[in-house]
């Protein structure tokens, strides 16, 4: 058993935080916010993960887990600590690194044991080696403390159970004493280790998750290109996926990547590589890959109706991904502000992140159109002219064909998300467009009614 304390309690912290206590170690886990410190005490999380609340307050109550704004009290004899805050995107693409340094100083004049300092938060290839600098300028007891990288994979929405199940914990140390202590403290997890040094893991997070984000741009630009010559691409991505080397996962064409670690690794790992003289030219096409395929299906909708003005536009989903409340670089987010602009008057439904979305977006007119929050699909649907899919939430999934054509005036429907099955669409009557596949015959009349017309 460790005496650990965490830095930061946003999904990084928070989550390594409860999972160390829940494996048996004794966790301090530290914030600057007082408000949220006290809601944590009480047993509440302050984002929405599945499993995460039960695990804090069962380790709270064993007295596993405590929360504090004194850092000092936490830091001080600790055998680790933990560093989760954000490294925040910059205008230029790279990471902010002021939370970090915050830290690193705090660290620097409270230890009175010799520490390990871990690096969770993402940050750019050769950065903890000057945070361990920075600690060392600063250190004001005699005591031994080095830096490791311990790079985070967790998914939201599966923040605990990714924890828990990891397919790998990296651990990126320089000397055998931190390489131990880092190794001992996630023997209990039981899980596979991977120990190399700390700029080669730092690496490691960039490189798989710009892999993973390179591999959905792929599939997006695979997708568009189906269209083009009358491929499925859903079909596409079956047939690929038998083959071991390519994989099953993350081959889901759609309205592009959100979220807060794909857009900001990608652009992080570009501007790395930029400072460097080196043009890092397959991640930048998985960012350009990736912008233009937000605005694919509304541009598409621009294009099939004269106006948005006016007219009862559905919005299902607003969240990045389902699962989560999170609202970064969503599609919502781009597409909303569009269509409000024409005039639209949006219903969105979302079954969690609307509170979120109404802090961007307060309900009532806005704009040329509006905006009003609702509680169910239904409500969203009824007598609109045309719907826009966003996130694949559960609810969104379970609507089916009739009650497009049944709710809506006009079932003309867009979804980035590629849920429903287009034969369905088809034999309903509802006009059907989505991602990489064909659209349904209703769609494809007209739209050859109005090719034919063009060219005559
Ligand atoms: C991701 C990584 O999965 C995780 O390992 C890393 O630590 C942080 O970034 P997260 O952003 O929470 O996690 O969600 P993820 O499920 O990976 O989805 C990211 C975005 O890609 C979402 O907008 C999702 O809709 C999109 N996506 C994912 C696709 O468009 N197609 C896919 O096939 C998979």
């Amino acid at each position: 058993m460790y005496k650990i304390a965490v830095a930061g309690t946003g999904y990084v912290g928070l989550v390594a935080g409860v999972t160390f206590a829940e494996v048996g170690h004794q966790v301090t886990c530290v914030d600057i916010d007082e408000e949220k410190v006290k809601v944590m005490k009480s047993g509440v999380s302050p984002i929405y993960e599945e499993g995460l609340e039960e695990l804090m307050q069962k380790n709270y109550a064993a007295g596993r887990l405590e929360y504090t704004t004194d850092y000092k009290s936490a830091y001080k004899d600790a055998d680790a600590i933990f560093i989760g805050v954000g490294t925040p995107e910059q205008p230029d693409g790279s990471a902010n690194l002021s939370y970090i340094a915050t830290v690193a100083r705090q660290i620097a004049e409270t230890i009175e044991n010799d520490c390990l300092i871990v690096v969770k938060s993402t940050v750019p290839v050769g950065t903890n080696d000057k945070v361990e600098q920075f600690i060392q300028d600063f250190l004001i007891n005699d005591v031994k403390v080095e830096v490791a990288s311990n790079p985070e994979f967790l998914a939201q929405g599966s923040a605990v159970h990714d924890t828990l199940h990891a397919a790998r914990i990296i651990i990126g140390t320089e000397s055998k004493w931190a390489e131990e202590r880092l190794t001992n403290i996630y023997e209990p997890f039981n899980l596979p280790i991977v120990s190399v040094n700390r700029r080669s893991a730092e690496m490691i997070k960039y490189a798989s998750n710009d892999f993973l984000a390179l591999k959905i741009s792929y599939m997006n630009d695979i997708a568009n290109l189906c269209e083009l010559v009358g491929a499925d691409v859903q079909d596409v991505a079956k047939g690929m996926s038998f083959d071991e080397r390519i994989g099953s996962k993350f081959l889901n064409a759609g309205i592009g990547f959100g979220g807060s670690c794909f857009p900001k690794d990608t652009k992080a790992l570009e501007n790395l590589a930029r400072q460097n003289g080196y043009d890092l030219k397959t991640v930048k096409a998985a960012i350009d890959v990736n912008k233009d395929q937000k605005t694919l299906l509304y541009n598409k909708a621009s294009k099939r109706l004269i106006t948005f003005n006016g007219l009862k536009v559905a919005v299902l989903g607003l969240t990045f991904k389902p699962g989560t409340d999170d609202l970064r670089e969503a599609a919502s987010l781009e597409n909303i502000p569009l269509l409000l602009e024409k005039g639209a008057d949006i219903y969105a439904f979302d079954p969690v992140g609307a509170e979120n979305f109404a802090k961007v977006h307060p309900e009532g007119p806005i704009s040329n159109g509006s905006i009003t929050y609702v509680s169910n699909v239904e409500q969203a649907l009824q007598d609109a002219n045309v719907c826009f899919v966003f996130t694949e939430w559960g609810e969104v999934k379970a609507v089916t064909s009739e009650m497009y054509k049944d709710l809506m005036r006009t079932p003309l429907v867009y979804d980035g998300r590629n849920i429903y099955d287009v034969n369905e669409m088809e034999e309903a009557g509802v006009e059907y467009h989505s991602v990489g596949r064909p659209s349904t015959s209703v769609a494809s009349r007209r739209e050859s009614k109005s090719y034919e017309h063009h060219n005559s």
